[in-house]
């Protein structure tokens, strides 16, 4: 059975941006936000609060944020550390996301901390977040493959899971970081996180496209109960510190096959189509999504 419903975690102006070459003005950033808003999408994760020297693309969190102010949707951003925390405290977000890995090898790359260390500094973070009143989200990178360790055991990601779960988490997102997930793999994965106990209402899944598979595994998600999906308007994105990871899976090819199932989203495909045609503009190339291609094609 399909869920009647499912929330689009909308992670274009951060997935996406943070892994533009060219610098992108804040007040475009803002207007991308606020045309992804006005598309329908609930959810909309707005920026990092990392270390600009890591990210220098969102480095500029500081003065986007106070510009979002008001907008009716849910704003998360991604606090590493209880520094990112402090700052996204500063400005009033009201959601916050960590990021774990389940490998050793990007949680160095990535976080400059073995996995562990890593969940030892986000425990902070949760801790506080929730007594502030927060939504705390918990991603979990490389949960299928790992550009440096190949494939990865679903025990290894089923551990750190519900480390995050345990710390706290209320939602867990479930990353294939690199696209290179198939629907057997995401159910293996899924059904041993319910034999975990981790309740598959708390998940969310998170698919790049690198290998066209990102729509195959997100409805072998869908068919097991999940019912919140990531995806970056227009395929922006990847990761910068993970080679080979490619765009996100697009939104719009989401809502296109959802649409297709009769599974609301709140969105409207042809708004959101034309903020992704206004975004490529902005960086000056196409978008690699297949339905904004198809729907924006004269
Ligand atoms: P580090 O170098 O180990 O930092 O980096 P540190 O803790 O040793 O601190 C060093 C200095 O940085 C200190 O300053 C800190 O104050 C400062 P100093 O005292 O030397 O002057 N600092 C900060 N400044 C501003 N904001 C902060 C902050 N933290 C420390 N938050 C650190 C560790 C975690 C900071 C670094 O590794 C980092 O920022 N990493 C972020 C990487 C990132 O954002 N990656 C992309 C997001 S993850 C992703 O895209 C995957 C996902 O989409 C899911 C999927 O697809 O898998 C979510
Ligand atoms: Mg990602």
């Amino acid at each position: 059975a399909l869920p009647a419903r499912v929330r689009i975690h909308e992670v274009g102006p951060r997935d996406g941006l943070q892994n533009e070459k060219t610098a992108v003005p804040t007040a475009v950033k803002a207007e991308f936000i606020r045309r992804l808003a006005a598309a329908g999408l609930s959810t909309v994760e707005a920026t990092s609060f990392v270390h600009p020297k890591w990210v220098p693309q969102l480095a500029d969190a500081e003065e986007l944020f106070p510009l979002l102010h008001g907008l009716p949707v849910r704003l998360p951003v991604l606090v590493p550390n209880e520094r990112g925390l402090d700052r996204a405290l500063a400005l009033g977000a009201r959601e916050v996301a960590v990021f774990a890995s389940a490998t050793e090898s990007f949680a160095r790359a990535n976080l400059n901390r073995t996995v562990d260390e890593a969940l030892a500094m986000f425990e902070p973070v949760v801790i506080r977040a929730i007594e502030a009143g927060l939504k705390v989200r918990g991603y979990l990178s490389m949960c299928f493959g790992d550009p440096w360790e190949g494939a990865v055991p679903v025990g290894q990601v089923v551990r750190v899971t519900k480390a995050l779960a345990d710390m706290g988490c209320d939602e867990l997102s479930l990353g294939d970081t690199i696209g290179v997930a198939t629907p057997g793999h995401v159910q293996r994965l899924l059904t041993e996180l319910d034999g975990a106990g981790v309740p598959v209402s708390r998940l969310a899944v998170h698919f790049h496209d690198t290998y066209g598979q990102a729509l195959s595994n997100t409805l072998a998600a869908l068919r097991h109960g999940v019912t919140t999906v990531d995806a970056s308007a227009g395929g922006l994105g990847g990761c910068p510190y993970a080679k080979s990871a490619t765009g996100n899976l697009a939104t719009e090819d989401l809502v296109w096959m959802l649409d297709g199932l009769g599974i609301e989203t709140g969105v409207d495909l042809a708004a959101l189509t034309a903020t992704s045609v206004w975004m490529a503009e902005q960086l000056g190339r196409p978008s690699p999504s297949r339905t904004v291609r198809a729907l924006s094609h004269k």
